[in-house]
């Protein structure tokens, strides 16, 4: 089965092709593409809803050529298509769903709206090291911070998560504060390897609130503090030690949430995923952390860490080897920018 995967909640346009093969966990990617607008938004500081949508539309039909192209099948090869549902901006999501109902009608194949975070938490299953179930889940990207127990594709528990900032708006409000560029968490932590982390002590709200909550609004009150204290004059080596600071507190804060709740439910995997889960120290802390409890820790492939089409295709085809009955053929343009993965 051929199912092609259009991502398209934010401020990436991503188009896939995974092929599932009756025996395999997991599908085999064919070929995706991607189109960040990192670029466009960047004048703006953040995300324009409006301009996203506007961009999702002149990309995605050239993307969707140039991966059947690569993936060496037609569009009639195509036995399913896969959209983004939700969450994400209404706008957005709708060009997705738009360009799947469309294609589903003309070429009389069913649709699946996929939630964009069970396409995170999947995606380590097209690494070359994938996970067996069950595991925890670790969900880290610019709107989400979530801990899931997940025994299966589709069952999912939400042991616990922010109740105010997401771990990514965290990284990205103080790298803003810090004069960086958007998205700021990779800029954050490239600056932040040029730091001390101990150099400023900054908050880790919730580390020993006994649950598996996050709370990241307090840090970047701190960050704010901080910044004001040093100055408009603020010195490079000042400047890279907030980085580092501000950095090691996140971090912190999802080290040691992710180990209590694998203490907490006894599984021995933990999963990584969501555009955070690319931060390098975030890796080492939870790698070395693993090694010396003997469990396992699972990422996606780097380049397969932020949003893409390709997990959209998969989490379809996962699903789908399990539920069948949900693809649909209403073509309905059904789209949920609100929506709780553990009642997707
Ligand atoms: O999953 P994602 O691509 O989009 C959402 O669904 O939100 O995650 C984007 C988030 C942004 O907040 C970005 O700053 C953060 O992931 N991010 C990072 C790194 N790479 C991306 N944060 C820290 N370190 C990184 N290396
Ligand atoms: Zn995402």
């Amino acid at each position: 089965m051929l199912v092609l995967g259009i991502e398209s909640s934010c401020d990436e346009t991503g188009v896939a092709v995974v092929r599932a093969e009756a025996g395999r966990v997991a599908p085999r990617l064919l070929a995706h593409a991607l189109h960040s607008q990192i670029d466009m938004h960047q004048a703006y500081g953040g995300v324009v809803p409006e301009l996203a949508s506007r961009d999702h539309i002149r990309r995605v039909l050239p993307l969707t050529r140039q991966v059947l192209a690569e993936a060496g099948c037609r569009l009639d090869d195509i036995d399913t298509i896969a959209y983004t549902r939700g969450p994400g901006l209404a706008g957005a999501l709708l060009v997705g769903a738009g360009l799947a109902c469309a294609l589903g009608m003309a070429l009389d194949r069913p649709v699946v709206g996929v939630h964009h975070l069970e396409g995170h938490l999947l995606s380590p299953f097209l690494s070359a090291d994938p996970p067996e179930f069950p595991f925890v889940a670790l969900l880290v990207s610019g709107g989400h911070t979530q801990l899931m127990r997940v025994d299966d594709v589709g069952c999912y528990t939400l042991l616990g998560e922010t109740i105010d900032d997401a771990a990514g708006e965290a990284f990205d409000k103080s790298a803003k504060l810090l004069g960086l560029g958007y998205p700021g968490g990779p800029a954050l932590a490239r600056l932040a390897e040029h730091g001390h982390p101990e150099a400023f002590a900054l908050p880790r709200p919730l580390l020993h609130s006994g649950n598996l909550d996050f709370s990241f609004a307090g840090l970047k009150t701190a960050v704010w503090t901080q910044v004001r204290k040093l100055g408009p004059s603020m010195s490079d080596p000042d400047r890279a030690n907030l980085a580092a600071s501000t950095q090691a507190a996140i971090v912190d804060v999802l080290v040691h949430k992710s180990l209590a709740a694998l203490q907490q439910t006894g599984l021995r995997r933990l999963v990584v995923a969501g555009g955070v889960g690319a931060n390098r120290r975030l890796r080492e802390r939870l790698n070395a952390q693993a090694q010396r409890r003997g469990w396992r820790v699972h990422y996606p492939e780097l380049h397969l860490c932020t949003d893409n089409g390709a997990m959209i295709a998969l989490a379809a085809a996962m699903r789908l080897q399990r539920e069948p009955e949900r693809a649909r053929r209403d073509y309905a343009f059904d789209v949920a920018p609100r929506w709780d993965l553990a009642s997707a």
